[in-house]
């Protein structure tokens, strides 16, 4: 989750650190979609190729002094903790069988019990993976690819790329001709839904059939809306939106996020919804959460019509 945008983004000496953030309702919630999204590829014995724009380490270590001073992941998986759905391995009839997945994929490494560490997406997708399935990771920062290559060291499946997550049109399409691509970048550009569209127009153009999923924050929903209509303009079918609302009520804080898949597999949208529910109860921070999933239209709404920023 990124900080505030900045209009001097460009001059800050500091770039973003997903280990700040990782592990905060924004990412279980983009991480457990990413793992339902693989496991509905996994119904079809053929092999599947996941490529993600924007990596990041991997792998995130919740006790490091920046998750220790945000202690962002504490109302995200850190609430399954406190709800004991997590670490305890049982299989609650009342949690959907999807999210129990992946939460049993998170308690397993962290072996303890407590939990200090937490799957970037990469390690998420890795656990969906087959011996013939592959994984294409993206990461322009060299330490932090760096940090990824060693997460996936001796892992023939998996190949490590340092460069520009945008320019990965290139990788396509996958040998497979089956796959996701996952774009999650950090949001600090000021131009960053436009870059989003046309690296989705070029991959789009060399690899139709594959499944594309964005994350976003939703804090200048025109921006985001107008960003939906490109990609539902650029799509052959209507994309589906998934919508995380946690009902925070303190300023500046990102409280909304969303998903825009493309080529959704055939059912996702229903299976996900008890999940999409059950997250939005569990991360909530104010009466107002909500989970949404709707289709995006190419239409623009009329002015009555249009958003208005959270
Ligand atoms: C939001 S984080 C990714 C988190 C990861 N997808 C996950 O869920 O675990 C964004 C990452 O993109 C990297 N990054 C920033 N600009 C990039 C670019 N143009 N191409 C590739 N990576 C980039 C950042 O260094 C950061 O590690």
């Amino acid at each position: 989750m990124p900080e505030q945008v900045s209009p001097f983004w460009s001059f800050r000496l500091v770039h973003y650190h997903h280990g700040h953030h990782a592990g905060n309702f924004a990412d279980v919630f983009k991480h457990v979609a990413l793992y339902g999204l693989l496991a509905a590829l996994n119904r079809k014995d053929r092999p599947w190729c996941y490529l993600e724009t924007h990596a990041g380490a991997g792998l995130y270590d919740l006790n490091s002094p920046g998750a220790v001073r945000t202690g962002e992941w504490r109302d995200g998986i850190g609430r399954f903790c406190d709800s004991g759905t997590l670490v305890q391995g049982q299989r609650s009839e009342k949690v959907p069988a999807l999210l129990v997945d992946f939460l049993e994929g998170v308690a397993a490494m962290n072996p303890g019990g407590a939990l200090s560490r937490y799957p970037g997406s990469p390690e998420v997708a890795r656990s969906l993976a087959r011996s013939d399935d592959r994984l294409v990771l993206c990461e322009k920062v060299a330490a932090v690819a760096g940090d990824l290559r060693q997460q996936f060291a001796g892992d023939r499946r998996v190949i490590v790329h340092v460069r520009d997550g945008y320019e990965a049109h290139s990788l396509l399409p996958p040998a497979e001709r089956r796959g996701l691509v996952l774009v999650d970048p950090p949001f600090e550009r000021a131009d960053e839904f436009e870059a989003v569209a046309d690296f989705l127009r070029r991959a789009l153009a060399r690899f139709a059939g594959g499944v594309y999923a964005v994350w976003y924050p939703l804090k200048n929903r025109h921006a985001a809306a107008r960003f939906e209509r490109r990609a539902a303009v650029l799509a052959t079918r209507s994309p589906l939106c998934l919508t995380l609302d946690t009902g925070a009520v303190g300023a500046g804080q990102l409280r909304v996020c969303a998903l825009l898949i493309l080529n959704a597999p055939f059912g996702f949208a229903q299976a996900f919804d008890p999940v999409g529910h059950w997250l939005a109860r569990t991360l909530a921070q104010g009466p107002r959460a909500a989970y949404t999933v709707r289709h995006v239209s190419t239409a623009v709404p009329d002015r009555a019509q249009a958003p208005s920023s959270p």
